[in-house]
């Protein structure tokens, strides 16, 4: 069943089965000013949809669609571990949703209506019951806040599991005003099975970030072993569950915006159209966050250097499929919008969009890809189908890729407009306005150490150490150059090429892979190493943090530097 179908489905069984409140408040609490101006119609109507049902609904409309998601699965396996089994094992939650004596007893319904600002915002945590109404304008997720509104967070902390944490523990603990009976604690989440339950088995060598939704990388140091990253390696940057898809079932539709026919294609029909292969990098725009945070900290995954794989990626041409259903391009359409059929809370699918005419130019090599490195692409990288748009930011690169709009105007996802962007490092999240950034696509240039590591002990060789790693950049700008230096830039050494592309700038999609032998003082017992590219338009990377931070820390691509200690 396509995406679409299976929302709408979900919406009307959860309209069906729940009470509909309306929540006319949360337009104005809303920090997300231009999501609505850049909607396209049928968007429109979805959002319309989202502001006029309440929190519960939501939530079991996210559930019913898990619980189908994982059903097969459930049924072959173990059964999901229940919320309520969770429950009983100890959580690390400082002992914030128990019951605590001489605060008023309130019941669900009563709660219940507490759904809008006017009423307050109230939410449940087991036992626990919390006016979070001034936290919401700070809320970090926006005007997510609001599904919960009247209701018990717990659904959609099973999706995000980032709220585990003391400090969100410590903000409820102050907004704390009564109690729950333990028999209503355990109705309001009953039945709810963990959604990230049926997510796919990983290589233990990926260091998690983040486990729900599962984020990962694998050490830098084996980045440089291969020019292709094996699958199993290749980094994991995930903002939901992954969707179990069918691939006899599996559909993929393409629409233009304005016009009333859809275009339907099965996994099979798209493997009809002739089969092309991408060698292109792939990079999470927040990859070396973890360094950006060393000035000041930022809201993000705590990612190292290796947010960031190559791999040879094999599908149709989108080209060719846009042209054999007679899509032409005509500059009638500026934007090209991809929605994975990973859902949020909201039964809203992750969705990207890239400029139009990339999709129409043959040399843009933007594929419909079901092979990665020659295997069917597994299920964390987007099977069965996902678009490779070549030198873009990974954010663009959308997995299980379930509908394809041509617009006028952008995606209208979360991630599209409030996120993955840039700002000034004056820019805080008081005054920080996404409507004025653009969103990220071709990526600055970048490079990394992977070899050594960070306080690594290397051995001197006739006065040499030897240093390995990768530079890359967006919209397909060739390496030209890498420099490196272990004397504060004293002195610089162009490291020689193990493997590059040889296609020209600006189609160049894949990384370079470096070493460099510099020279170290007989006197130094350590020494710190730091390295630069330079692309195809002799753009070099900036020189420290400071002057490019920014509160999501993103586009960090300063000097890497790693202190070593020598081996003489
Ligand atoms: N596509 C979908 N449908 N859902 C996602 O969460 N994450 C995006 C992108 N495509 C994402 C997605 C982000 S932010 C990145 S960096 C890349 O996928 C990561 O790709 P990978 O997990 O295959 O390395």
């Amino acid at each position: 069943m396509s995406s679409s179908k299976l929302i709408k489905k979900v919406w009307i069984h959860a309209i069906k089965s729940q009470n509909i409140r309306a929540l006319s408040t949360v337009t104005n609490v809303s920090t997300n000013k231009n999501e609505d101006g850049n909607s396209n119609s049928k968007k429109k109507r979805n959002t319309a949809t989202l502001l006029l049902i309440g929190g519960g609904i939501a939530g079991a409309a996210a559930y019913q669609y898990y619980k189908k998601q994982n059903r097969h699965a459930a049924l072959a396996t173990s059964a999901p571990l229940a919320l309520k089994d969770k429950a009983k094992a100890p959580e690390n939650d400082g002992g914030v949703g128990e019951l605590i004596d001489g605060l008023p007893m309130y019941t669900m319904e009563e709660v219940a209506k507490h759904s809008t600002l006017k009423d307050g915002i109230w939410v449940t945590y087991k036992c626990g019951v919390f006016d979070v109404t001034p936290f919401v304008a700070a809320h970090p997720g926006g005007d997510n806040i609001m599904l919960a509104a009247g209701g018990s967070v717990e659904p959609f902390w099973l999706l995000y599991a980032v709220h585990k944490n003391p400090q969100v523990f410590e903000i409820m603990r102050k907004l704390r005003i009564g109690n729950l009976s333990a028999e209503e604690a355990a109705e309001a989440t009953k039945d709810m099975s963990d959604p990230y339950a049926n997510d796919p088995k990983r290589h233990r060598i990926l260091k998690a970030t983040s486990i729900k939704p599962f984020n990962a990388e694998p050490p830098a140091s084996l980045l440089v072993d291969s020019f292709l990253t094996p699958n199993e390696l290749f980094y994991v940057r995930n903002h939901l569950p992954v969707p179990e898809i069918d691939p006899d079932t599996y559909e993929l539709e393409i629409e233009c915006e304005g016009k009333s026919k859809t275009f339907v294609l099965s996994l099979k029909d798209i493997k009809k159209y002739p089969k092309h292969s991408v060698t292109s990098t792939i990079m999470c725009a927040g990859n070396r966050r973890g360094e950006m945070t060393q000035v000041k900290s930022v809201k993000g995954l705590d990612w190292k250097n290796a947010a960031i794989g190559n791999a040879t990626w094999s599908g149709a041409r989108l080209c060719d499929v846009l042209a054999a259903n007679g899509i032409k391009d005509n500059d009638e359409y500026q934007h090209i919008q991809f929605e994975g059929l990973d859902l949020d809370p909201t039964s809203k699918p992750y969705g990207a969009s890239v400029p139009a005419w990339k999709a129409f130019d043959k040399r843009y090599d933007i594929i419909l890809a079901y092979e990665m490195n020659g295997e069917e692409i597994p299920r964390d990288h987007g099977y069965p189908i996902r678009v490779i748009v070549p030198g873009v930011v990974g954010a663009r690169n959308v997995k299980w890729l379930g509908r394809i709009v041509l617009s006028n105007v952008e995606s209208d996802s979360h991630w599209q407009q409030n996120d993955y962007k840039g700002f000034s490092p004056s820019t805080d999240w008081d005054t920080v306005d996404f409507t004025k950034s653009p969103a990220i696509q071709e990526l600055p240039v970048i490079s990394s150490i992977c070899r050594p590591s960070q306080n690594e002990k290397v051995q001197v060789i006739d006065g040499m150490i030897t240093v390995q790693g990768y530079a890359w950049s967006g919209g397909g700008q060739k390496i030209v150059r890498v420099d490196v230096t272990a004397d504060g830039g004293e002195s610089w050494h162009v490291a020689t090429f193990d493997q590059q592309d040889d296609t020209p700038a600006p189609f160049n999609w894949a990384w370079t892979l470096w070493t460099a032998k510099i020279p170290v003082s007989k006197k130094s017992k350590e020494v710190e190493i730091w390295a630069k590219a330079v692309d195809a338009n002799y753009n070099t990377q900036p020189e420290s943090f400071k002057n490019i931070w920014n509160l999501r820390g993103v586009l960090s691509n300063a000097y890497h530097r790693v202190r070593v200690t020598l081996n003489w």
